[in-house]
């Protein structure tokens, strides 16, 4: 059962009911500014950092789902009925509700007794703003007067004190309404020199900042007193809970069509310029109103979205496919690159499963989540990795988190995860390769943000590799830490008291649990830095780092080998876990996936193996668990993975962040059908069909599916922000459609299904556009390369050296 469909021409996914399952969300701004919302106008807004900065109020996981949000509300002033055009609030019946998710925007309309109306919602860029555009017309053929009311509760800023500080919140509020603006300046008159508007284009017939007055006692949004009474009552809030809201008044002919505006921004003053006049406390409002002005201007708006739409175009427009599958092209060319945008802007901070007050940046995360952004934007990627690395501690450690407000190493999760300093490699690797900006080695990045300490980023890559080289275990493997990749597989904290933290609580000494997982990231890393090294020059340490990964290759046959596949780690007893002498967790998918994907064992058959133990054993239709069998009691010895009941998370629910290391490892051993077809199984396109067992977005990945073991075995949970959205994009257009980046060019490997005929794609790469067309003419993966015409030796496309900028390369697959 669908619930919508996608709109490919314009980008969008329409929802055309407004009961999704779960809210299905999407994204608005993408620099500074963001917030979400949902197909019945849910969400909050925030700018730069969802917990410290907060705009708005939204309640997780309250009843009626989904509470809080941009609400409009529509009340016909001569039948005094009232309804809000996206459903939420009120949930009155609506006719023709569709609800329009596209690149950054929302367009959710409806209409009710012969009243459409349609709100646009969009951040514009380079603005600290959100532009409401509500268009109402009047199909009626009598004239119709309608009250037209906006409305969003204020959030005192820190979302974390504000959902539980009451007994000083309920006394700090306070706004200032000007020139129908009202502005929301909690804590302005101490510290804060940011505050918050909310402004309409239409002289407003009143406004109201006090929830109680908006509302009315005892009552909640889908009811609002002053809404069904048809008048706002001008109230300005002190204390308690500031709401922003507008009553506009529309009259309009038959057939009339009217569109007001309303704008929600944030606003910074120089600490010394906050107040005007100076001394008084009065928010300065001079820099502030010439911007509300400009967006209040429909003209201004329309060309504000416009740019955004250009935007979307120019970054979608770096990479595009056509193939045969109607869900790849789809993912690919619009909502899994969209994904990787907003996984990059958002990490793991807020979504409607991250409350935006859990989580800072994660350092693994973050360097992933570059596979699939890189491309979009390089710079930004730039920044990025020079932040991550300056958060790096002197020993090559990390902290697992860094809050992106002040770039500083959360103190309160600490650093000890063993896998984490490796990605920074994978990333910086990614940043090469996409870029040839080799000038990023050579910049000064400290350590712990220490000024004084500043070292070459390059430095910071080889104390990530040297991290894992001081910290090997009894078998030679590198040791785990708080944890490796799996957050869940805690062997260093046997936690018996609820409510302790599976991962920082640590209670063994951390020098026998081991981790095959992170030996073979260590090969993957290791091999990467070698070619950065040998690309400078530095043959001598290229080779010491082809040594230090050929011991890690000989230990991983040695110790982490189990027979017909790859072993997970050994406990903090020695004991091995993802071994057929376990009695359960006998095979994990991250050791296997990153061994294969790393091509440890493509020579002596162990990947061949590995990839067809996955099989057996792991694989479901609906994706590839995290292991078998499930955990089905809870383990001193193991922490967290065995704390979730069998099949959700990672006690053997299909985790799809790793399910693309098993299509990758296929590809790497020419299995494009095998590839494919488990890129096809997590599809959030290719499950729209089956959408009421999904229940999440059909346009995005979730991290989770549930496994075979669980009752609700298909449900996916915990959509948007997982390292999913990063990795299926690099395995399906860097492995599977094979057009991968590499130090020396454009390298176009497929290893795809034997079905299809072949493929195009336009790649812009360096500034050089390719077109590539790749046509089958045999069933396996050899490939014969054309340049413009002309045939080239092996399968990497160098910058053309004539200053070319577009290149025509064709490839007959054999
Ligand atoms: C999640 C991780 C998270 C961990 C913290 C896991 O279930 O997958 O994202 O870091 O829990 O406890
Ligand atoms: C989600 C976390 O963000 C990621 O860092 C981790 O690797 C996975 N969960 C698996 O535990």
């Amino acid at each position: 059962m669908k619930f919508g469909y996608f709109d490919d021409l314009n980008r969008e996914y329409v929802i055309t009911r407004p009961d999704t399952p779960l809210p299905w969300m999407n994204y608005l701004g993408c620099q500074s500014y963001f917030g979400i919302i949902s197909n019945t106008a849910g969400g909050y807004s925030f700018y730069r950092d969802a917990r410290l900065r907060r705009l708005t109020r939204y309640r997780y996981n309250n009843v009626p789902l989904d509470l809080g949000g941009r609400y409009i509300y529509l009340r016909d002033d001569e039948s005094m009925e009232f309804w809000s055009p996206s459903w939420q609030p009120t949930r009155h019946e609506l006719k023709d509700y569709t609800c329009r998710h596209g690149m950054g925007y929302t367009v959710i309309g409806s209409s009710y007794s012969g009243i459409e109306a349609h709100t646009r919602y969009f951040v514009p860029l380079d603005e600290n703003l959100e532009i409401w555009q509500v268009t109402v017309t009047n199909r009626r053929s009598t004239k119709a007067t309608i009250s037209g009311f906006a409305s969003i509760e204020f959030c005192l800023w820190d979302a974390q004190d504000d959902a539980t500080n009451f007994q000083r919140n309920f006394n700090t509020g306070q706004v200032e309404v000007e020139d129908g603006v009202i502005y929301h300046k909690t804590e302005y008159r101490e510290r804060r020199n940011h505050f918050a508007y909310f402004a309409t284009s239409e002289p407003g017939v009143g406004f109201d900042t006090q929830r109680e007055s908006f509302l009315g006692r005892y009552r909640g949004w889908d009811k609002p007193a002053t809404v069904e009474a048809g008048q706002l009552t001008n109230s300005i809030a002190h204390g308690w809970s500031p709401v922003g809201a507008h009553q506009v008044k529309l009259e309009l002919e038959p057939g009339e069509t009217r569109q007001v505006v309303f704008v929600l921004g944030y606003h910074e003053n120089p600490v010394d310029e906050k107040f005007d006049p100076p001394g008084s406390q009065t928010i300065n409002k001079k820099t502030v109103k010439p911007v509300i002005a400009r967006y209040l201007d429909r003209k201004e708006a329309d060309a504000a979205f416009e740019r955004l739409r250009l935007h979307w175009d120019g970054l979608l427009g770096i990479f595009q496919v056509s193939t045969p599958d109607v869900h790849t092209n789809r993912m690919v060319n619009i909502w899994n690159a969209y994904q990787c945008m907003a996984t990059f802007n958002m990490s793991r901070s807020a979504s409607f499963y991250e409350s935006g007050i859990g989580r800072g940046l994660g350092f693994r995360d973050s360097n992933q989540d570059l596979l699939g952004f890189v491309h979009m934007a390089p710079a930004r990627a730039r920044e990025r990795i020079l932040d991550l690395a300056a958060t790096q501690l002197p020993t090559g450690g990390a902290y697992h988190q860094y809050q992106p407000l002040t770039k500083r190493g959360n103190n309160d999760i600490g650093s000890g995860f063993n896998d984490d300093p490796l990605w920074l490699i994978v990333g910086v690797a990614a940043y090469l390769k996409e870029t040839g900006d080799w000038s990023i080695l050579d910049e000064p990045v400290p350590y712990d943000n220490e000024s004084g300490s500043e070292q070459p980023l390059y430095d910071h890559l080889q104390r990530s590799l040297q991290y894992t080289l001081d910290r090997l275990g009894p078998h030679g493997l590198p040791l785990i830490g708080r944890a490796d990749w799996n957050d869940c597989l805690n062997l260093n904290c046997f936690s018996d008291t609820p409510g302790q933290s599976f991962q920082t609580t640590t209670n063994k000494d951390g020098k026998v649990a081991e981790s095959v997982f992170i030996a073979a990231l260590f090969v993957h890393a290791g091999r990467e830095l070698a070619g950065i090294a040998k690309h400078r020059g530095l043959e001598a340490e290229a080779s010491r780092y082809i040594g230090e990964t050929e011991k890690n290759l000989a230990v991983i046959a040695e110790h982490g080998w189990d027979g017909e596949w790859f072993l997970r780690a050994y406990d903090d007893f020695g004991a091995k876990i993802g071994s057929k002498e376990c009695e359960e967790g006998k095979i994990f998918i991250e050791s296997n996936g990153f061994c294969v994907l790393a091509g440890i064992g493509l020579e002596d058959g162990k990947a061949a193996k590995a990839m067809e133990s996955t099989r057996k054993h792991l694989a479901t239709k609906h994706g590839i668990v995290v292991q078998q069998p499930a955990y089905s009691r809870y383990y001193l010895n193991l922490g967290e993975i065995s704390s979730y009941p069998p099949g959700y998370k990672e006690n053997a629910g299909i985790f799809c962040h790793v399910n693309p290391w098993v299509m990758i490892g296929e590809t790497r051993l020419g299995h494009g059908d095998e590839a494919h077809d488990y890129y096809s199984r997590i599809n959030p396109s290719a499950r729209e069909q089956i959408s009421d067992l999904h229940r999440c977005e059909p346009y995005v990945y979730a991290q989770m599916i549930a496994g075979k073991d669980a009752p609700t075995f298909g449900e996916a949970k915990n959509s948007w922000l997982t390292g999913t959205a990063a990795w299926n994009y690099y395995a399906i257009v860097q492995w599977i459609l094979g057009i991968r980046t590499s130090l020396d060019g454009l390298e176009i490997a497929p290893v795809i299904p034997k079905s299809w005929p072949g493929f195009t794609a336009t790649r812009v790469f360096r500034g050089v556009v390719y077109k590539i067309s790749i046509e089958r003419k045999g069933e396996g993966n050899q490939i014969a390369l054309t340049v413009d015409g002309a045939p080239i030796e092996g399968s990497i496309v160098s910058p053309p050296v004539d200053g070319r900028k577009e290149v025509l390369v064709k490839g007959i697959l054999s």
